[in-house]
């Protein structure tokens, strides 16, 4: 049976939290989400086993707007994942087995699909056949998989395939990945597990997982859970994830991978060419780890590993737990990109512990790890790197306040993300105003006391979901001792749910960045780049160089600057980006088969998007951009077509 039935022509709730968009008053902190959907039957009288326990689920998890699935009702709390990668069909193929949790006796589970092909659902052992039906397509949110069960159903069944075109999975040819095999993997954030998985595809919802994965032999298969470091005889992997996560962080990643240890708790996976670059580049991790530790508590993952992806790879990290995944574009050479390690490591705290109970609360996931990671780079580096990392981050906060315009609802903390992408939520603002955020709360009440609030908020949160105007209540509450004056002292209402920035942000400031200052002063008045003392300068004395140079440069200036520095010829992959926005917005020429290389060769929809952008702004931007896209796109993962595409008007 595959019958398509309208179940719902917006996802249930959607507009629950429409009340929060656009407003610039402070909002009080939400009363329980209720559940107003129309379900398929009567809801039947709870009879759960804990009753407490319902009534804690329920009052703590507002609706997602952004999954079908109705986990106050029943929830999925493991999965069984048995699959064979197909390279030459590019499909996953199989089956998943969710195992039910049903709270409130329903007899429906809904799970969100997107483009998967269902074969079959069975409850229980298999045998028993199950009605199911696929609801109508939204284009992000997929589909909801409707499936019949009982209120003593404990497994429902999915036999299903993935499609070549599922928007989680990129499938590399040899060629593509820089290797003698094909090379798959996958990026489940934000909602996009459902391409691979059927699944309750909501970061509220936690569930272990186990996995059989079948590959062509002579490839590796690595999973978020306990991992192989040798490839297997048969291509038959096994996988265990026994800490419950949301589905966000289900990653898979099959290829010609090689492992290489950085300590006796974490290592490196990457193709062979790559794996000694990746070892001698991450080689500080362990002390990352220990610096995290020593800062907000134990790792609770047993193992830190980094994948080193090929370079199409969309992002410049995923905290998938155990093992992140990360792009080639931070084998700089000379460790100067490794503060992105710090990042995604800082996550297995903050995200993979305490979650963002909804994509509206994403900077509960990014803006405290952005914190964290500059903590843990300080703990390392020492308070210099720091301060230029801050001086950084605030320089990109202030251009994407510009961009949005500083009173756009997109630059509040918490967002209303209802009806649209969640990844239109992921600019710098989740990132950069809340690590700010958190920054002017410690210049506030003191190191010592923000760590050891820090602390206990991962603590009682492990394992847990949070939403924003919980973590206010709890931060009013733990951090200012319910001391009210003190809150509006502080703005937290203003930082959470007004645009703009309020204004005890604190101010970071770089000594080491007082000389670059000047070097840009008597550049852009007319010294020549030669005279410019550069000693001592690391890649992100560069970084602040150039983007505070004036814009446009003209001609000359621009020229001068490349003879001497040698911008376009750079192998570090974040200065280049920096450089080549300057050559787009300098019309230089002389670099456009630099910057021609670079969009062909590298899929990071960090530096693809302000390129392309700054291209589309003129006429002949735009036909050189399309130009080079079009050899580009088929290169791109789908998270960085579907940015460029919408960029440049592209319709294929
Ligand atoms: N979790 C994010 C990546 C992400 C965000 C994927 C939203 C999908 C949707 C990851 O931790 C991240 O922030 N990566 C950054 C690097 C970091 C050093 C700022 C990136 O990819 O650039
Ligand atoms: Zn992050």
């Amino acid at each position: 049976m595959n019958t398509t039935t309208k179940l719902y022509a917006a996802p249930a709730l959607a507009l629950l939290l429409a009340a929060c968009s656009g407003s610039t008053q402070p909002v009080p902190p939400r009363t329980p989400a209720k559940v107003t959907a129309k379900a398929p039957a009567p809801i039947p009288p709870a009879s759960p086993a804990d009753p407490a326990q319902t009534v804690k689920v329920v009052s703590e998890s507002p609706q997602d707007p952004h999954s079908y699935a109705r986990p106050q009702e029943a929830t999925v709390d493991h999965l069984k994942l048995d699959l064979s990668v197909d390279f030459q069909a590019r499909r996953l193929t199989g089956r998943a087995s969710l195992r039910v949790k049903n709270r409130l006796g329903v007899d429906h589970l809904i799970l969100d699909t997107r483009g998967l092909d269902v074969q079959r659902v069975t409850l229980d052992d298999g045998k028993a056949e199950a009605k199911w039906t696929l609801g109508t397509a939204d284009k992000f949110l997929g589909q909801a998989l409707d499936v019949q069960i009982a209120p003593g159903t404990a497994w429902v069944n999915v036999d299903y395939s993935t499609r070549p075109e599922a928007a989680a999975l990129q499938w590399l040819t040899p060629a593509q990945a820089g290797s003698p095999s094909p090379l798959l993997f996958t990026q489940s954030e934000a909602i996009l597990a459902r391409t691979w998985v059927p699944c309750q595809d909501s970061p509220g919802v936690r569930m272990t997982y186990e996995a059989t994965i079948r590959t062509p032999p002579s490839l590796m298969a690595v999973m978020s859970a306990e991992n192989p470091t040798k490839k297997s005889a048969d291509g038959i992997y096994r996988f265990r994830m026994p800490n419950a996560i949301p589905s966000y962080l289900l990653a898979l990643a099959v290829g010609d991978l090689e492992f290489r240890p950085l300590g006796t708790n974490s290592g490196v996976y990457a193709l062979p060419s790559v794996v000694e670059r990746a070892a001698w580049e991450l080689a500080d991790t362990p002390k990352m780890i220990a610096a995290a530790e020593a800062l907000y508590g134990p790792y609770k993952w047993g193992r830190y590993d980094i994948l080193i992806l090929p370079a199409s790879y969309p992002y410049g990290g995923m905290e998938n737990p155990r093992l992140t995944f990360a792009t080639p574009t931070i084998l700089a050479g000379d460790r100067s990109l490794v503060s992105l390690v710090a990042h995604e490591l800082a996550h297995s705290w903050s995200g993979n512990l305490v979650t963002n109970a909804t994509w509206n609360d994403f900077w509960l996931n990014e803006g405290f790890t952005t914190y964290f990671e500059g903590r843990i780079m300080e703990a390392v580096y020492g308070r210099p790197y720091f301060d230029m990392l801050a001086v950084l981050g605030r320089q990109d906060l202030a251009e994407a306040f510009q961009e949005l315009g500083s009173t756009s609802p997109d630059t509040q903390l918490y967002l209303n993300l209802a009806g649209r992408d969640p990844d239109e939520g992921t600019g710098d603002v989740a990132y950069e105003k809340g690590a700010l955020f958190l920054r002017t709360l410690e210049a506030s009440v003191g190191r010592e006391k923000f760590d050891r609030f820090l602390r206990t908020y991962f603590d009682t949160f492990a394992f847990q979901s949070m939403d924003s105007a919980r973590f206010v209540q709890y931060l009013k509450q733990n951090l200012l001792g319910g001391d009210e004056a003190q809150a509006k002292n502080l703005q937290i209402d203003a930082w959470v749910y007004s645009p703009g920035l309020p204004t005890n942000a604190i101010e970071p400031h770089s000594e080491a960045f007082v000389p670059v200052d000047q070097a840009v002063k008597s550049f852009a008045g007319g010294a020549p780049a030669s005279q410019i003392s550069t000693t001592g300068w690391t890649t992100h004395h560069w970084l602040h160089f150039l983007e505070t140079l004036p814009t446009p440069l003209d001609r000359a200036k621009m020229a001068d600057l490349d003879a001497t520095f040698h911008f376009s010829d750079s192998g570090n992959s974040e200065i280049l980006s920096a450089w080549l926005m300057k050559v787009v917005q300098g019309k230089y020429e002389p670099a456009y088969p630099a910057l021609e290389r670079f969009l062909t060769t590298v899929g990071r929809r960090k530096y693809l998007k302000p390129i392309y952008t700054e291209l589309a702004k003129t006429p002949e931007g735009a036909e050189m951009g399309l130009r080079i896209y079009e050899k580009a796109r088929p290169g791109y993962h789908s998270v960085s077509q579907v940015t460029v595409d919408q960029i440049l008007g592209w319709r294929g």
